[in-house]
């Protein structure tokens, strides 16, 4: 049950990389490659490259590496059907039935189904009298119908069964329902339990429509005051946005970026539909990530408190990493954007847009904040402030931005610019120093094999892996090499396994006439399809002859006989005669 191989020969034809990619990277030509900022993590200098000549991709800054299918699995967060699905559908061409096993695929599906039945179910609950508190809270809130309708918001009944009763009428398996993360298995295993009760209920939906986990609150002071459904197959908390479906519809490239639920609906209702929120946890890379798709700027808007400033300056640097231009709001009165909101009444919209637009940028607000803790009157607080301040300065990239700033501070300190201009460059230089420290550091680690997490044996055999890889990368280049490298090696004589799989998957492939990388990303997982590009772009073994390919088959060889110790007890005499006069050669 796999996908034939013509089909994906077909499909790949059909689904020009260059096409697909350009819809979510903005590509610049590099010679015959195309050059981009990666998609897959946050850079400011170009690193993902893409090879329209052989359909894949590869990014030397964070090692995520493919094919069109790969790419899609990944900025798409689908599994390998799915996303040959996508492709298919967008190439205008059929995927064949039955010739796949999508049990995967078959779940999130139904995951998604019970997902929407669930919160049609407490949508609708809120509306009897059983749910007469929720709603009840809700209008507390100032949260009228039509916002309820807009969020599809509904109550978890206090039964703790109601909804595991609902969806089994309608036919879904207990099973599927704790896979949602709907219901948990009862101590005893012999039933399963809501996972929601008592709660007001906040569906989160994905930028398909699916929805994809919820947020309910309690409506009393109890703990946890929020929970949130946990990861599932269809859900991943840290790669998506509370609202960002409806954020990404306003035309706008300006995201609000704010603490909760309800601040995101009470900014909604208040005109202002670019707000979105994490889903109870800090803010990721991953989510600035996906920002930045949807944006060029991003408005911090978190609680005034202490906590929120924390995650403040923790979302600054994972955002300007993402290379998004942000403006931090502090509200005024009252904790956060609801509450202010909610205060001004009537004026509340109009209140919200004048901070809107008097929120500075993310070097003032940390610049301002730094000021609040120094008394500048005294000398030594004033160099404190100072170098502190330059350190924030020496972080920005722009030359241009960081001139800016260093005018300002010298009228403000009264300190002359010259001296300011001085102080910084020594910074810049440190941190350049420390910032190519850092980078020697990741290449050692990369090149000792510690942080390989596809190829595990690595870090114990580098030597071997080393030569296994390259060997790889040689046959990938220069099929015609095949047989020769056959007769002298075979993929039992690899030392890792994971080199051995891969090796034996591409001969194969080539003695069918087939290219490995129309078939690979059917057959491994998507982080081995990076591995493998990794692989083929670590080393230049293009331009290698046959002499060097030998080299590698020797390096495998001899690193495998030293870990087979021949077991003489059970060899014949011919044998052992045999092997000492191979280790004789030897040396
Ligand atoms: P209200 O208290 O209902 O006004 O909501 P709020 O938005 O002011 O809540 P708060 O500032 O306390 O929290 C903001 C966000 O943090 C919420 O939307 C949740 O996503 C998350 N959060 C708050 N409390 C909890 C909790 O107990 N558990 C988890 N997992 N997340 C929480
Ligand atoms: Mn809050």
């Amino acid at each position: 049950m796999a996908l034939p191989d013509g089909f994906l020969y077909e499909l790949k034809e059909r689904s020009d990389i260059t096409d697909v990619v350009s819809g979510y990277v903005n590509l610049k030509r590099r010679g015959r490659n195309m050059v981009g900022l990666c998609p897959f993590h946050s850079e400011k200098t170009p690193s993902f490259n893409l090879y329209p000549e052989n359909g894949s991709f590869y990014c030397f800054g964070c090692g995520a590496g493919g094919d069109v299918i790969t790419f899609i699995m990944k900025i798409e967060n689908l599994d390998y059907i799915e996303a040959v699905k996508f492709l298919a559908q967008r190439a205008g061409i059929e995927v064949p039935e039955n010739s796949y096993d999508d049990g995967m695929g078959k779940l999130r599906m139904r995951i998604f189904e019970a997902n929407r039945e669930a919160a049609r179910f407490y949508n609708k609950k809120l509306y009897e009298p059983e749910g007469k508190e929720g709603l009840d809270y809700l209008y507390r809130r100032e949260l009228p119908d039509n916002i309820i309708r807009r969020f599809g918001l509904g109550y978890s009944p206090k039964s703790r069964y109601a909804l595991c009763d609902h969806l089994r009428s309608l036919g879904f398996k207990d099973s599927e329902i704790v896979a949602a993360n709907l219901a948990f298995r009862s101590q005893d295993g012999r039933r399963i339990v809501d996972r929601f009760s008592d709660r007001v209920m906040f569906p989160i939906i994905d930028l398909r429509g699916n929805v994809i986990g919820f947020g309910g609150r309690i409506l009393t002071d109890q703990k946890p005051k929020y929970l949130n459904t946990s990861d599932t197959p269809a859900f991943k908390k840290s790669a998506n946005l509370f609202s960002l479906n409806n954020a990404k519809n306003t035309g706008e490239r300006t995201l609000i970026l704010c603490e909760g639920y309800i601040d995101v609906i009470a900014l909604s209702k208040a005109g202002f539909k670019n707000a979105v929120a994490t889903l109870g946890t800090a803010l990721t890379a991953e989510q600035a990530i996906l920002m930045k798709r949807y944006a060029d700027e991003v408005i911090i808007c978190y609680d005034a408190d202490e906590a929120g400033q924390k995650a403040t300056a923790r979302a600054i640097s994972l955002l300007r990493n993402a290379g998004l231009v942000i403006r931090v709001l502090s509200i005024p009165e009252g904790k956060d954007p609801d509450e202010f909101i909610r205060n001004k009444g009537e004026k509340g919209a109009a209140a919200f847009k004048n901070v809107l637009e008097s929120s500075g940028n993310d070097v003032e607000y940390r610049l301002t904040k730094l000021k609040n803790k120094f008394d500048l009157e005294r000398p030594d607080q004033k160099a404190g402030y100072m170098l502190e301040a330059m350190r924030v300065i020496a972080s920005l990239d722009s030359s241009v931005e960081q001139d800016i700033y260093v005018s300002r501070l010298s009228a403000e300190l009264s300190i002359d610019k010259a001296s300011i201009n001085a102080d910084l460059q020594k910074l810049k230089r440190r941190r350049e120093g420390e910032a190519r420290k850092q980078e020697y550091k990741k290449l050692s680690t990369e090149l000792s094999g510690r942080d390989d997490k596809i190829n595990t044996e690595k870090s114990k055999h580098t030597r071997a892996a080393k030569a296994e890889e390259m060997l790889i990368a040689f046959i990938v280049y220069n099929n015609d090499m095949e047989k020769a490298a056959s007769q002298r090696i075979s993929p039992e004589d690899f030392v890792t396994k994971f080199n051995s799989r891969l090796y034996s998957y591409i001969i194969n492939k080539i003695q069918e006439g087939v290219s490995p990388s129309t078939t690979l990303s059917r057959d491994f997982t998507a982080d081995e399809v990076s591995k493998f590009y990794a692989i083929l772009h670590g080393y230049n073994s293009q331009t290698a002859t046959r002499e060097a390919m030998n080299e590698y088959i020797d390096v495998i060889l001899e690193e495998k006989r030293k870990l087979t110790p021949e077991k003489i007890s059970e060899m014949t005499p011919e044998e052992i005669m045999a092997s000492l006069k191979k280790r004789k050669n030897k040396y």
